[in-house]
């Protein structure tokens, strides 16, 4: 199986590129509000700088002129018109107006239909008079009260009680539209070319460093991906069932979101590895140490019991009958092959728990390999009197398997059903073709009508060195190793096997092997 890549096709998968779309976010979103910030304080700032340069036009015209007349009161209609036109024609900007003392206005030199408002608040013009405002200070605009706008004011006359007020609006009609055309073809397109420019240019400088930043990170994931697949080839066929249960859970994991996510699932895949590891030496190194303590006690006893026989024959060799030295020599003999028994099972299985240990698979008739097993076994079966059958669809049954080991198999699961069934038991030997859509194999099964095993037994048969602790190993030899080798021979074809047993009934073996056609 080979490491969950990472799909980076989509935009959004990829933390350069998240990075990428937060830079360009945050650029766009501030170059807007540096912009809007820079256009409101430029305004604010002519204006003040406006409104200081003229601010003395309205104290200038009330000091040169006569706006209302001494003697009537009335405002001098003529004088304030002509103020107007030459105001207007030097400085454009400029709106002349003459408020009474509530704020009315009483005279100007604007076509009347432009006038909107007629009374004028006063409290910005005397702050403006008073010089205790700060720049920029609005007032109404008459020709348009939706907007405020800077201006000039004055008393009239200047000098003892106000009859009323010279109001110069600043910034008129003509100038508001002249500053829009400015900024629509110069200043605002300038600003806007000079902010994306300086965008871009970060933009390219960010996705440059986020890339020079992720490719470590890049390379880092790769290497630990590498690491835990090498990992993963060499615990293959180990541990199956833990091996299969991590990688189904490296298969339901969601896939990555990005360089980090993806970093943070390989190294919890690595690490959930070297814990499995881990857990798998601690378990080996513990049969081990069992492995050890129960060789030696079983390599001991038939030694123990072989040396004592012959030492006795030797010693008093005189003083004992034919019959006795046979009896003692056939003793030494049956220890000593049980012996020779125990060392070539322990070699064999240490050969097959052997990391590196690779079945030889080849195509071969399976019940060709089940008559001559029974036919090799001939002579311990007739001597128990046991009767087999073999019941198989088709003779031609092909599998894909290490023959020998299956032979194997079916040498130590037929040596049981002998050993454990009573004299005239039977044994049968059934092999069945399971092709469906996911399986394609051949499932075996042996079965006794013996002693069968005990539910507390059942769960511990295939661990080594496990045998019915009722019966005598001297007796039958029993070493306790041929399940612990079927079940490691069958891992390494991948197929687990079951058995079911009820006491005084019978047992019965099964498992699977592929299919060859
Ligand atoms: N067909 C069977 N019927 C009843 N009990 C069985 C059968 N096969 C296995 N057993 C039980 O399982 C135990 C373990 O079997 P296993 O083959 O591993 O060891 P063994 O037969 O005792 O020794 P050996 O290593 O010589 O085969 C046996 O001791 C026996 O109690
Ligand atoms: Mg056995």
């Amino acid at each position: 199986m080979s490491q969950p890549t990472v799909n980076r096709s989509p935009l959004t998968r990829t933390l350069s590129s998240k990075l990428s779309i937060a830079l360009i976010l945050i650029l766009i979103s501030s170059s807007v509000a540096m912009f809007l910030a820079g256009q409101f304080w430029m305004k604010q700032y002519n204006e003040e700088i406006t409104q200081k340069i003229n601010a003395s036009i309205a104290m200038y015209v009330t000091d040169a002129y006569e706006l209302i007349g001494k003697d009537d009161e009335k405002p001098k209609l003529d004088v304030i018109k002509e103020l107007s036109r030459q105001a207007m024609i030097i400085n454009p900007i400029a709106e002349v107006y003459l408020l009474d003392s509530t704020g009315r206005i009483i005279a100007h030199a604007l076509p009347e239909a432009s006038i909107q408002q007629r009374t004028i608040p006063l409290d910005p013009i005397k702050a403006f008079i008073n010089g205790d405002a700060v720049f920029p200070l609005h007032g109404v605009d008459p020709r348009d009260p939706t907007q405020t706008k800077i201006f000039s004011a004055a008393q009239v006359p200047n000098s003892g009680a106000a009859q009323g007020y010279l109001y110069v609006v600043l910034g008129s009609k003509i100038y508001q539209e002249m500053g829009k055309d400015i900024k629509s073809s110069h200043s605002r397109s300038m600003a806007v070319m000079t902010l994306s420019m300086i965008g871009l240019a970060a933009v390219i400088a960010g996705v440059l460093i986020f890339s020079l930043l992720i490719n470590p990170l890049n390379k880092l994931s790769k290497r630990i991906g590498q690491f835990s697949e090498q990992q993963r080839g060499n615990t293959r066929g180990r541990k199956h069932s833990s091996l299969s249960h991590s990688l189904s859970q490296q298969a339901t994991s969601p896939p990555a979101k990005d360089e980090i996510d993806q970093l943070q699932q390989t190294f919890g895949q690595m690490t959930a590895q070297i814990e499995q590891q881990f857990d798998q030496l601690k378990d080996a190194d513990n049969s081990r140490r069992e492995l050890i303590a129960n060789v030696s006690h079983d390599l001991r006893t038939p030694l123990a019991s072989a040396q004592g026989y012959l030492e006795t024959l030797l010693i008093k060799d005189k003083q004992l009958s034919q019959n006795e030295r046979l009896h003692y020599l056939k003793t030494a003999i049956s220890s000593t092959t049980r012996l020779g028994q125990l060392i070539g099972d322990l070699f064999e299985l240490s050969k097959l728990e052997a990391i590196n240990v690779a079945p030889k698979f080849e195509t071969f008739s399976l019940a060709e390999l089940v008559y001559d097993t029974l036919q090799e076994l001939e002579l311990e079966l007739k001597e128990k009197g046991i009767h087999y059958q073999v019941i198989t669809p088709n003779h031609n049954l092909n599998v894909h398997a290490d023959i020998s080991l299956i032979q194997r198999v079916f040498e130590n699961l037929i040596r049981n059903a002998i050993a454990y069934t009573p004299k005239n038991g039977r044994i049968v030997f059934q092999l069945e073709a399971q092709t469906n859509v996911t399986t394609d194999a051949i499932k075996i099964s042996i079965s006794d009508n013996g002693a069968g095993i005990s539910q507390d037994d059942l769960p511990h048969i295939f661990e080594r060195f496990y045998t019915n602790p009722d019966k005598s190993r001297e007796a039958n030899h029993s070493t306790g190793l041929g399940l612990a080798i079927v079940k490691r021979i069958l891992e390494l074809h991948n197929s687990p096997i079951n058995v079911q047993s009820t006491l005084n009934q019978g047992t019965c073996f099964e498992f699977s092997l592929p299919f060859a056609a």
